[in-house]
């Protein structure tokens, strides 16, 4: 019999992508998904799910559908993608976030441990979000990790970090060099996830990846949730002719990686599990400023240039950006598709043939 696959979230964005690159490499797929209404407001199997990918709705929360699922189901390899994303919505849904990115996970050991079907390896999607701000440097060459801008800082529009008065840069993220030290509460649960997924796989020697994606773009992204997606919500005002508002003073920086990169990287690792613990950072390694994105794709359908408007979310960061190399020294994955040259407009194509610009 093949090797089992369990994709968890893996009818969401970034686990149809993975899993139609695993079609015809000789696993069995199985999809383990709860069909969260904010992303599949139809809870129907997205078209985007490859047909030989088995779906099974079911919450990674449920202890019981683990007991259930884990008699016929050992798994080779997991690949655990089901979460809650939202990072301003983690703020006020701060227990579901926990309830899923950090029980769910916890539920979900337990149950392999229980039906002794631990597996050879597992990947986790992990995020930027559990870097916070991450680290700045100063002119003096000082580097420091800021605290979390409050929301009196952020209202008298002190957007960026000084240090004893001096001006200062971001740091690129690299697991190992900078370290974790999240703002949000989204990034907070995948923290603790990563921690729970470390401890686990060393004592029971499963190999572990832990893959920290940066903003993930590109066709298949849910257009319905409105707390993820920004390329998306971009393009459909874009199409509307409307300015974009863009939050802050614009320049907030953002590592767009393109979909088919990341899922390339979530491949590599399934492919190559990791002799224990492998932590690397997913991203194009290059840095596009909210301001440049909306420019660029009010462009792209004739729409009036964006506009400032001040506006901030509490728990966003300033910058983000990876550093590329690690994950093409260790897996040979490196991000192919540029944002500003194609993936942008390939977004603005999907959305227009899905019929998702209405
Ligand atoms: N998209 C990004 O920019 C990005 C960036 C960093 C990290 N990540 C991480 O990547 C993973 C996948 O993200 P995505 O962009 O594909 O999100 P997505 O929302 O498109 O997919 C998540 C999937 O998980 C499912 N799900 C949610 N709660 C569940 C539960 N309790 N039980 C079972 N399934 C559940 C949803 O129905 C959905 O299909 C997440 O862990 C996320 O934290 C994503």
């Amino acid at each position: 019999m093949n090797d089992i696959i369990i994709i968890t979230g893996g009818a969401g964005f970034i686990g149809c992508a993975v899993s139609e690159k695993l079609i015809g490499q000789g696993y069995r797929i199985i999809a383990v998904d709860n069909l969260h209404p904010q992303i599949h407001p139809m809870q129907k199997r997205p078209d985007a799910l490859h047909p030989d990918v088995e779906l099974v709705v079911a919450d990674v929360c449920d202890a019981d559908f683990w007991d259930g699922f884990l008699v016929d189901n050992h798994p080779h390899t997991v690949v655990h993608l089901a979460a809650e994303t939202g990072t301003s919505q983690s703020l006020t849904e701060s227990n579901r976030h926990a309830m899923v990115n950090v029980v769910g996970t916890t539920q979900m050991l337990d149950a392999f441990t229980r039906h002794d079907a631990k597996p050879q390896a597992i990947v986790l999607s992990s995020s930027r979000a559990v870097y916070g701000e991450g680290m700045w440097r100063a002119q003096d060459g000082h580097a420091f990790y800021p605290d979390v801008r409050s929301h009196q800082q952020l209202s008298s529009a002190e957007w960026d970090f000084s240090y004893n008065g001096q001006k200062a840069v971001p740091l690129s993220h690299r697991a190992g060099n900078v370290m974790p030290n999240p703002s949000s509460i989204y990034g907070s649960t995948k923290l603790a996830q990563e921690h729970i997924i470390k401890s686990w796989c060393a004592a029971m020697q499963v190999s572990a990846s832990i893959l920290r994606f940066q903003n993930v773009y590109g066709p298949g992204q849910s257009p319905f949730n409105p707390y993820t997606g920004i390329i998306n919500l971009f393009h459909r005002a874009a199409y509307a002719k409307l300015p974009i508002q863009v939050y802050e003073d614009g320049v907030i920086g953002r590592d767009f990686v393109y979909i088919d990169d990341v899922a390339d990287s979530v491949v590599a690792s399934i492919l190559n599990p990791a002799d224990s613990l492998r932590l690397l950072d997913v991203g194009s390694g290059n840095v596009t400023t909210i301001l440049e994105a909306a420019t660029l794709i009010a462009a792209l359908h004739g729409a009036p240039e964006p506009v400032i408007c001040g506006k901030f979310r509490d728990g966003d960061i300033r910058w983000a950006v990876a550093d590329a190399d690690p994950l093409d020294e260790e897996l040979g994955v490196r991000a192919k598709v540029d944002f500003a040259s194609d993936g942008a407009k390939l977004v603005g194509e999907w959305l227009l043939e899905k019929g998702y610009m209405e």
